[in-house]
């Protein structure tokens, strides 16, 4: 599940219910979903979407969602470098970003108007919708990968709007990965 860190008041948030909620405060949907049936890891993006088919279709009808797609992102993905320079600058969307783990792990900075920066680390089963408008940058953790679903309220897609603020560089990009949880297993693709 997701691992939420509070950097300027070093605390960090781990049970579903506590990130779900304190992200429910700042605006940020966090929900775990499950797969209807076992997914193989070079799963196709037909074979994780129907797997995932009922929590989409319910996310598409709350969210004014109409399309979904999956994007698939590791070291090997030409001209990596230049789209995570992109992702990582503080930026906004004139739509929803919504992404669902289906594999990989990757870290969500958001600055709200009001209160802390937060990073929500996220992983396998995780959902998370930051609003339109909602400031934010985004890092992969040190594996280099995400496999993600994606849904959009415009087939058009989405451009970031960048802030010019420099505030993503005062926030070093920490992953906790799953060794912040000794005793469990996080990795359920
Ligand atoms: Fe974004």
């Amino acid at each position: 599940m997701a691992t939420l860190q509070i950097p300027d008041e070093n605390r960090t948030l781990t049970g579903a219910r506590e990130v779900a909620e304190y992200l429910s405060g700042i605006g940020i949907t966090y929900e775990r979903w499950e797969a209807s049936a076992p997914l193989a890891a070079d799963a196709s993006a037909e074979e994780i979407l129907a797997a995932y088919a009922t929590e989409v279709e319910g996310l598409k009808l709350r969210g004014g969602y109409v399309a979904a797609d999956v994007i698939n992102v590791n070291a090997r993905t030409q001209g990596l470098p230049e789209m995570l320079a992109k992702f990582r600058r503080e930026h906004w969307h004139d739509e929803d970003e919504v992404r669902f783990v289906v594999q990989g792990r990757g870290l969500f900075h958001v600055r709200p108007r009001s209160g802390p920066v937060v990073s929500i680390e996220v992983e396998a089963g995780d959902l998370v919708c930051v609003p339109a408008g909602t400031w934010h940058w985004f890092n992969l953790c040190p594996s280099m990968e995400i496999k993600a679903i994606r849904l959009f309220q415009q087939p058009a897609g989405w451009a970031p709007h960048y802030t010019e603020s420099d505030v993503a560089s005062q926030y070093e990009p920490v992953c906790l990965g799953a060794s912040y949880f000794p005793h469990t297993s996080h990795e359920q693709v």
